[in-house]
């Protein structure tokens, strides 16, 4: 990466597309999700030799347990094999965290993500976020229970709700906002990821499949993301 390119802090992943990667190769479609399972490892780690501050990979949403039985059975054990393997990322030094709730996974799933959670938590490398059972909507909303639950009970008064205190209270808690987002495999849509924290973030759209994507892929993602001109507001 030429060295004059400006690294972005934080980039947001919608991992799209292993369905049609699998169509096109005659193959089911959970083969699609375990070459995307393999590419979201060496983005994983391109991301820590980029120097990134943290990167959120949209795994799973709230809406996708509607797929049919077998794809979900089938992304639940490619999450566990993977999930099983983050203890190689200690060399990485990541801190991982799961946006999401957790709750409706089962035991063994449940179980990992809480002792990834805890084993990680002071590590002062990149975050690495993973979204799982995670919807951008239900995120807000939960923020809003919290927040009501604290005036409530007197915690804090109502005066005291600002947008600082309502970031405080979403998953990425302390994290800066993603300065894009990136979507392969051509489709323009947003999917109920990070609605909050997108408020400033630049939309990088490619038409590359997910199970394509390469390190180059995310090289141009961000050669083009610094021709981007951002005023926040301003002029
Ligand atoms: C979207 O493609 C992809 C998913 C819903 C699942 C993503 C899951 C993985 C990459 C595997 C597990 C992840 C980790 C963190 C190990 P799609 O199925 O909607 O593709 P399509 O639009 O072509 O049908």
């Amino acid at each position: 990466m030429d060295k004059n390119i400006t690294i972005p802090k934080h980039i947001g992943i919608i991992m799209d597309g292993n369905g049609r990667w699998a169509k096109k190769r005659m193959l089911p479609r959970n083969m699609g999700h375990k070459k995307g399972a393999e590419v979201f490892q060496d983005i994983t780690r391109y991301c820590n030799e980029l120097g990134l501050e943290s990167v959120t990979f949209y795994a799973f949403s709230t809406e996708n347990w509607k797929r049919p039985v077998e794809e979900v059975n089938g992304i639940m054990s490619l999450l566990k094999d993977y999930l099983k393997k983050a203890f190689d990322y200690q060399k990485e030094n990541n801190k991982i965290v799961f946006l999401g709730d957790k709750s409706a996974f089962d035991k063994e799933l449940y179980d990992l993500m809480i002792e990834i959670e805890e084993e990680t938590k002071d590590r002062t490398g990149m975050v690495l976020n993973i979204a799982l059972n995670y919807g951008s909507r239900g995120e807000i909303v939960r923020a809003t229970k919290n927040i009501a639950k604290m005036v409530k009970n007197g915690a804090i008064d109502i005066e005291d709700i600002d947008e600082n205190l309502f970031s405080d209270n979403l998953y990425t808690k302390g994290q800066p906002d993603p300065d894009f987002i990136l979507r392969p495999s051509g489709e323009k849509r947003i999917s109920n990821f990070l609605l909050w924290q997108i408020a400033y973030s630049e939309f990088i759209y490619m038409d590359v499949l997910w199970p394509d994507f390469t390190r180059k892929d995310l090289d141009n993602a961000i050669i083009e993301f610094n021709k981007r001109n951002r005023r926040f507001g301003g002029v």
